[in-house]
């Protein structure tokens, strides 16, 4: 291993394979089989002590690290990597005793008891000044370990706690406002309390945006989602301040829950030198669980602008936290592990290494079940995708290229999923269809802030970007000027970062770039679905949501049947400067859509990696000269792959592959391009 004072120059041994490990739940015995099993599987990193706060310190100030230095030592003798966790993921029950206040308070005034995990308030002194004294013992004792490859800060921030109303939060949300605002005078401004009589004459009055009667003021709830990020970041940035202070140079990294939209992810991404990931997509999904997870591992990918990223945890086969819990058929976990790698990881880890006996994850898979690993097909698995993934250290450090950006800020879910709108939006469920687009279609795509630079970038698609501040739209703007394209949603340009509304018509300073103007919308019901043609006579349905434009130089390229809106433009193209500015006024069915986007895509120079194949996924990474292309059927029947003409040598099976190719059900292909 390089390992550097200087964490940004770090560079991984390998292609990292392994899992959560919970040596504390075991009788030392057991840990000699583990350590056995885990080189027999491949295994080659674990993540350890993520939830042993009990075990480390079993009363107040007094630790016990005897059996972690054992268990250290053990896998540091069997070649196996560490990521140390931090261990403040939960605290013991004493700590709770202690510190009543520390529990968080629920929406209805109700505190939570300890008995389950992640209980503290992200306002709590105590759990932040407890955090990060056990955060700072660790690093102080194996900061220096040479098998302690990372820091494994926390675990899964905001999975449980993402809002806390107790009145040390309260208390907490009054000042930050202070901070943010300065005079009252201000913030009564940005909250627009002129309406409903909210006016404040004291910062005493602000109260947090819970039990109110009808709709809270969504200026004000806005706050409290940035308010509770901020805090729940300050508990990120005190631990490794703590690590950092006790000199411990490891990099560190936080696990992120996929699909969570509490935390700013790219916000986060920048205290962290490895953006890290759980990815659990539902099984009972079958052939599009893999589309559910894209989006999430483009997130993490792009969020540290195209560093690869570590999948922290997955399950071997079930879960045990849905209503029914389905298992992986044969091959999935391979093909899902293979897609983690395709959008830029460079780690393969599940949850966890043994499958626990008591608690409240006993039926949750692991890489050993409960039957042990003779015989299991789990196991066979676990240990044939280790084999596979020591091959394959070639991809370590390269880089998933992309030229098109889809514009996404945390922010603007937290604004769209406030309530009181036109309709109430699930933001994830109405965006991400956008990048599915892409992603079935095999255009490579990264996931782009809206404050980001958008150089490198040929087409930018914008779904849903409710919220768009001046600056925000000045850039794309300017993009758009030198030559860019940029494909915007209905619903887009509306508010500022106060969610205060533009006035003119919408899409807010934009509507010269689109030439265009929005000034009303018809959300559709449930199920409900309006029809609109292009000007090349194709009919498509209309999903979700239908804006009422006013053309103002833009071009019309398709406009609806039937009706009241009868003729009015769906989606329209307006050349501005050297670029365009496509608007797309509803939500194409899903065909349409693709069809649409790969069109735009193609026009601009950028083509799809593979021939149109339903299922299947293709992704590159590209380092040191070197193009390496996955190709991962999510089918269970074979499909037929038209290459376009690529071809190269597959680094799984070493074989040469030619511009088409049989994949078989769950089959994966790693393929060294020839140029
Ligand atoms: C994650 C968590 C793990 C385990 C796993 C089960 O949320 O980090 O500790 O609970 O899910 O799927």
């Amino acid at each position: 291993m390089t390992q550097n004072d200087d964490p940004a120059e770090f560079i991984l041994p390998g292609l990292l394979y392994g899992g959560d490990y919970n040596p504390d739940q075991w009788a030392e015995e057991v840990w000699l089989e583990d350590v056995r099993l885990m080189q027999a599987a491949g295994v080659n990193c674990v993540s350890l002590a993520i939830f042993s706060w009990a075990k480390l310190e079993p009363q107040p100030g007094q630790y016990d690290f005897g059996w972690l230095d054992r268990v250290i030592d053990l896998l540091h003798a069997h070649g196996i990597r560490i990521f140390l966790a931090t261990a403040t993921a939960s605290p013991p029950p004493w700590f709770s005793r202690q510190y009543p206040e520390s529990l968080p308070v629920d929406g209805n005034g109700l505190r939570y008891k300890q008995g389950s995990r992640q209980h503290y308030c992200p306002n709590s002194e105590s759990y932040r000044e407890g955090a990060a004294r056990l955060a700072g013992r660790m690093a102080q004792r194996y900061g220096s370990h040479p098998a302690v490859l990372m820091w494994h800060v926390n675990n899964e921030y905001a999975c449980h706690v993402y809002e806390c109303y107790c009145d040390r939060c309260r208390d907490t949300f009054r000042g930050w406002l202070q901070a943010r605002y300065t005079t009252l005078d201000a913030l009564n401004d940005a909250w627009g309390t002129d309406f409903w009589s909210q006016r404040y004459g004291q910062w005493a009055e602000i109260a947090l945006p819970n039990r109110t009667l009808t709709f809270v003021n969504p200026s004000q709830m806005l706050d409290y989602r940035r308010f509770m990020n901020a805090s729940i970041l300050a508990l990120f940035r005190g631990e490794i301040e703590a690590i950092r202070g006790a000199g411990a140079v490891q990099p560190l990294f936080t696990n992120m829950v996929y699909g969570i939209r509490w935390l700013d992810q790219f916000e986060w991404a920048r205290y962290a030198d490895y953006t890290a990931l759980d990815s659990y997509p539902d099984p009972s999904l079958g052939e599009q669980a893999w589309q559910t997870v894209a989006f999430a591992y483009d997130v993490m990918r792009s969020a540290k602008r195209g560093k690869p990223f570590l999948l922290l945890e997955q399950a071997t086969t079930q879960v045990n936290w849905r209503t029914i819990n389905q298992l992986k058929p044969p091959g999935m976990m391979r093909t899902l592990s293979y897609q983690a790698l395709a959008r830029g990881a460079d780690s393969v880890m599940f949850f966890q290494w043994r499958q626990s006996k008591a608690g409240a994850e006993k039926f949750h898979s692991a890489m050993v079940p409960h039957g042990g690993a003779d015989g299991s097909r789990i196991f066979a698995e676990v240990s044939q995708l280790g084999a596979e993934i020591k091959r394959l250290s070639a991809l370590l450090d390269t880089r998933v290229p992309a030229e098109v950006g889809l514009l996404y800020s945390f922010e603007n879910v937290w604004a769209l999923e406030i309530d009181s709108k036109p309709a109430h939006i699930e933001a994830q469920e109405a965006i991400l269809p956008w990048h599915d687009a892409l992603v079935t279609a095999s255009l490579p795509v990264d996931i782009v802030h809206p404050d980001m630079d958008f150089s490198g970038y040929r087409v930018l698609i914008a779904p849903l970007l409710y919220q768009l501040t001046a600056d925000q739209a000045d850039r794309l703007r300017r993009f758009v000027q030198s030559g860019g394209t940029l494909v915007m949603s209905y619903f887009s340009g509306i508010a500022d970062e106060r969610d205060h509304l533009c006035q003119g018509g919408y899409p807010a300073f934009l509507r010269e770039v689109l030439g265009l103007r929005v000034d009303e919308w018809q959300p559709l019901l449930p199920g409900q679905t309006a029809r609109f043609q292009d000007c090349g006579g194709r009919l498509a349905d209309a999903l979700h949501w239908v804006d009422l434009l006013h053309l103002d130089g833009a071009e019309l390229l398709a406009h609806y049947q039937g009706g009241f809106i009868d003729g009015r433009p769906a989606i329209t193209r307006h050349r501005f400067g050297a670029g365009h500015a496509f608007y797309v006024g509803t939500r194409p069915e899903a065909a349409y859509l693709r069809d649409l986007l790969v069109g735009i895509c193609v026009d601009n120079g950028i083509h799809r990696l593979l021939g149109a194949a339903p299922g299947v996924e293709a992704s590159l990474r590209v380092g040191d000269g070197e193009r390496y292309l996955f190709i991962i059927n999510h089918l269970q029947t074979t499909q037929s792959v038209d290459l376009l003409g690529k071809r190269g040598i597959d680094l799984i099976t070493q074989t040469q592959i030619g511009d088409r190719l049989l994949l078989e059900p769950y089959g994966v292909r790693l393929v060294r391009l020839q140029f």
